[in-house]
């Protein structure tokens, strides 16, 4: 969670683990459209350790009221919209790397007098021997949109986890001899890096509607499939919903989610809607500790090496880059791709997961020159190192090309995949591209949505791709299944 852009420097008390960064005065006003976007407010960091991971992360930008745990317990206290996430480092060389074998992140919503921010887990339902400390903030109205008095975030980490099992945790705390802890959620962390276990996971985007106000009917029953399969990570391509200043709208993705987002670790690349604004990060968590901290981050899960590229500001708008993000992103992405790619023979898949495509069939013409700058961003990375699969979003439909390298089809290169059929307005492609391998459109006014499942092992990456018929239905079974491939090593 970072980047506020209306608010000034961080006034408030800190934790003695956290740092700043670095510091701007200037304020800025809410963006008015969501394609309005930049920081101009110039980077905030503040960064604190978790207690026992032994890694940094990004906190906060600029926030009042950044807090440690507390006893106190506002009217509204009973934690909502519970969800996972990842913490850790984003440099695979150093202690602290982002591992989901051994550690998860968790966030959720209060009012914002409630200050007590703790996790409690353990190896049974109850058994929650462990006990850490969290951290809070709060996120300010914006836009007329939700409690006037804003909403206040907690997050706080499990480390030291045992790969592949299953943890049950409670979020929330006590004082004043009043509970206030949420249900008790389970998940089942990722596998030892490299295992030969199969390794389950899904991916979709682009889940906002046309006029930002419907409850995300696709998005829901989307998640709902997610569930039923067994698949374990959660890899979002992006636009999560309308106009990322909306509390309103997030709390409609948050209720739509909610089934799934405290059982299953959701990995997020930001597409153009989120804004890069403060409620997007301050909804997610992802690895990282720099200024540019949630817009990048690789981690292995079992046999896969997923890396996950905010490609907005500073790629597709590069004028607007005043985190400097593009240098720093094209540099870590250099070497992450050149570590994982030598490091196969521990884990032998390589997926990257971004916003804006690469190759695509869509016919608005004014995406021509969006491809164009990631295309020139990414592409000799992604060839350079031999990316297995790439999952973007925000075309509507699904696409997956032939299998590419240098531009062209080839016999072993990298397999690029839109799948944006949350629940966003379908858009329509042109056609006779001689790289493309399959189109499938949907329609999000019949309830149709698309989805993605794969799973990986050693030697081969299976994905099926979902098409959910309309309002019927409630695992992928009920599905048409509209484009399968496998990938082998
Ligand atoms: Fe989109
Ligand atoms: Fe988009």
């Amino acid at each position: 969670m970072r980047h506020l852009r209306h608010l000034g420097c961080l006034s408030a008390t800190f934790l003695s683990s956290m740092a700043i960064a670095s510091c701007s005065s200037k304020s800025d006003p809410a963006p008015s459209s969501p394609v309005d976007t930049g920081v101009e407010s110039g980077p905030v960091v503040v960064t604190y350790d978790p207690q026992g991971c032994g890694y940094r992360v990004a906190a906060i930008d600029g926030f009042p009221d950044f807090e440690a745990t507390a006893d106190s317990l506002g009217a509204d206290a009973a934690p909502k919209h519970v969800r996972l996430g990842l913490g850790g480092g984003v440099d695979a060389s150093k202690a602290g790397y982002a591992d989901p074998s051994t550690s998860f992140a968790v966030i959720w919503q209060t009012d914002v007098d409630t200050k007590v921010s703790k996790l409690r887990f353990g190896d049974t339902e109850t058994a929650l021997t462990h006990v850490v400390d969290g951290i809070s903030y709060i996120v300010p109205q914006e836009l007329n949109r939700g409690p006037e008095a804003g909403i206040r975030f907690h997050e706080a980490h499990a480390c030291g986890l045992t790969p592949g099992r299953t943890v049950y945790y409670q979020v929330g705390g006590s004082a004043g001899g009043k509970d206030v802890w949420s249900d008790v959620r389970s998940l089942t962390v990722a596998p030892a890096k490299g295992g030969k276990d199969p390794v389950p996971f899904a991916f979709f985007g682009d889940t906002r509607d046309a006029l930002g106000r419907s409850d995300l009917p696709v998005f829901k029953a989307i998640t709902g499939r997610v569930k039923v399969s067994g698949a374990r990570l959660g890899v979002f391509s992006g636009d999560a919903v309308l106009i990322g200043a909306d509390q309103s709208l997030w709390d409609i993705w948050t209720n739509a989610s909610d089934a799934l987002a405290g059982s299953v670790v959701v990995a997020e690349a930001a597409g153009n809607h989120e804004n890069e604004l403060v409620r997007y990060f301050a909804h997610i968590a992802m690895p990282g500790a720099t200024k540019n901290a949630e817009r990048y981050a690789s981690f292995d899960y079992g046999p896969v090496h997923f890396v996950f590229v905010d490609d907005y500001v500073g790629i597709v708008a590069p004028s607007i880059d005043v985190t400097n993000y593009r240098a720093e992103v094209l540099a870590w992405l250099d070497a992450d791709l050149q570590k994982a790619d030598g490091n196969r023979a521990n884990v032998p898949w390589v997926v990257t997961v971004h916003h804006h495509p690469v190759y695509d069939s869509g016919a608005d013409k004014a995406r021509v020159a969006e491809r164009k700058s990631t295309h020139d961003a990414l592409l000799s990375l992604y060839d350079k190192y031999h990316v297995d699969l790439d999952l973007a979003g925000h075309d509507h439909f699904y696409e997956r090309s032939k299998v590419l390298a240098a531009d062209a089809v080839a016999t072993k290169g990298t397999t690029y995949v839109i799948c944006a059929g949350g629940g966003a307005p379908s858009y329509s492609t042109n056609p006779d591209n001689p790289l493309s391998q399959s189109i499938v459109h949907y329609d999000p006014d019949t309830f149709q949505g698309l989805y993605g499942l794969a799973t990986a092992d050693a030697t081969k990456l299976d994905v099926k791709v979902y098409r959910i018929k309309g309002a019927v239905g409630t695992s992928p079974a009920d599905d048409e299944i509209v484009d399968t491939f496998t990938l082998s090593r």
